[in-house]
């Protein structure tokens, strides 16, 4: 079926097949429909308060517009390609179904600031339910580091084993890390919480309409004021994404470290059978594919951060066509970045610690050196000296194959005769993250008391 164009009447000859399937944009712009009849009723109601329209010519419209989203939604009406994009498969649907009434929708209005409406109206929504998946990650997250309270675990710095910390402290700084993103969430839903509805093209329009009336009946705080740049820009959706790589970032980096901890190597977790895969060729595999995808699908986002980027880069003002190109990107972000949060979720859910493995695992290495550094900086000595005399300790035990455990008080003495037999306790992992007093540190009192706060923060969370 031939469709009628929005914009027919200035044409001799119709849009050729081959340019109207490489402009629509109705394949992906479907997905906005709620947003662009949510709108759309909006305007109409605003429209009629206004005596732009009757009352009684608003109520068709407004009853007509509810069937057509439900036409849609139970698949009735079907948004195909052979539409330009959502908002004119509406209007001609519309028009379909009460006549030239439905022509007088668009009064007062341009595609222009219906898109810009429509992806405000999308991202805020889906801001929502991101910052709902984020907490829902930092609940699991919370739960873990408290079942895990006690276990220590090798920290590293460069990949190399550096001083023992508590498992929990671990989780933690991911919480920690969410937590900002939820917060970046948060203030771009409030920034991009503006109608630029009513801009209509660019310029504005000699209707007596009611811009604020519109912004509030959907919700929002108020307009975008300047008409050229409500429908101008896309910084919102730049925002959005570029807040949705941090947090990718952040998921990738603990993807990589489940990716790490279950090897044969480390062994320090594994992951339960119903999220991990096997191979086809090699029958005793089993693979954290699900951590590895989620640090993949970080590429996809960043990708989309600079596509965005590059499109909107140097467009001369106002509205420009590249801009249509916007909603792939967006809605990749906003699809990629929730799945990612869900499966990553429900695989820490599954994910097992080692306890017994991590704590063989501090026994034969070295990681409270520092420890014992600072148990002669105790005895007076600078601690530059005393990080060269444990230094020397350590070489020693490398070149004898043993660890701190396998010294005799008599061997220490040798590297200084400060060494007593409390040296003994002080090396201890557990001694290790006791001493420690700093605020936020690894100490079992310091663990407490952010699991504290965070049990209170994440209670409190309305989501
Ligand atoms: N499909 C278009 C987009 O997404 C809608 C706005 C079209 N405006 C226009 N003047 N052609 O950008």
């Amino acid at each position: 079926m031939a469709t009628q164009k929005l914009w027919g009447g200035r044409f001799k000859e119709p849009l050729a097949e081959i340019a109207l399937n490489f402009s629509s944009s109705i394949e992906f712009d479907r997905h906005l429909y709620e947003e662009d009849i949510a709108g759309s009723i909006a305007h109409v109601e605003m429209l009629a308060s206004v005596k732009v329209l009757t009352s009684s010519e608003a109520n068709r419209i407004c009853t007509a517009l509810n069937a057509i989203r439900k036409e849609i939604k139970t698949g009735k009406f079907k948004l195909t390609s052979e539409y330009e994009d959502v908002h004119s498969a509406i209007e001609q649907r519309l028009t379909q179904k009460i006549g030239a009434l439905g022509g007088k929708l668009h009064t007062a209005r341009s595609r222009n600031d219906q898109i810009a409406l429509d992806e405000r109206l999308f991202l805020r929504s889906s801001i929502k339910e991101i910052n709902k998946l984020i907490t829902n990650l930092q609940r699991v997250l919370l739960n873990k580091a408290e079942k895990n309270y006690g276990v220590l675990m090798p920290g590293y710095t460069h990949t190399q084993r550096a001083q023992a910390v508590m498992l929990s402290h671990h989780l933690l700084a991911y919480i920690n890390m969410l937590e900002r993103d939820y917060e970046r969430m948060q203030d771009c839903s409030e920034r991009l919480n503006k109608s630029p509805l009513g801009a209509a093209a660019f310029a504005g329009t000699p209707f007596p309409i009611n811009r604020l009336k519109t912004a509030k009946k959907l919700g929002f705080d108020g307009i975008v004021e300047n008409s050229i740049d409500a429908v101008s820009d896309r910084d919102f959706i730049i925002e959005f994404i570029s807040g949705c790589s941090l947090t990718m970032m952040h998921l990738s980096r603990l993807a990589e470290e489940l990716v790490l901890w279950t090897t044969k190597e480390f062994s320090f977790a594994q992951i339960s059978d119903a999220y991990t895969t096997g191979s086809s060729i090699m029958p005793q595999k089993k693979n954290p594919d699900m951590a590895e995808l989620i640090r993949g699908k970080t590429g996809r986002v960043y990708g989309s951060l600079i596509n965005l980027l590059t499109t909107m880069k140097g467009l001369p003002l106002a509205y420009n066509r590249d801009m249509q190109e916007d909603k792939l990107p967006m809605f990749d972000t906003v699809k990629t970045v929730r799945e990612s949060l869900l499966v990553m979720a429900h695989v820490l859910v599954h994910t097992t610690f080692n306890k017994f493995h991590l704590e063989e695992e501090l026994r034969t290495d070295f990681l409270t050196a520092t420890d014992m550094a600072d148990y002669l900086v105790t005895k007076g000595i600078p601690f530059r000296e005393a990080h060269r005399i444990t230094g020397e300790v350590v070489q020693y035990c490398v070149t004898h194959k043993m660890y701190f455990g396998n010294l005799d008080l008599a061997t220490m003495k040798e590297f200084s005769p400060k060494f007593e037999p409390d040296i003994f306790d002080f090396i201890l992992p557990q001694t290790s993250v006791k001493r420690k007093q700093s605020a936020g540190s690894t100490s079992p009192q310091e663990v407490k008391k952010q699991i504290k706060n965070w049990t209170q923060t994440l209670r409190k969370r309305k989501v």
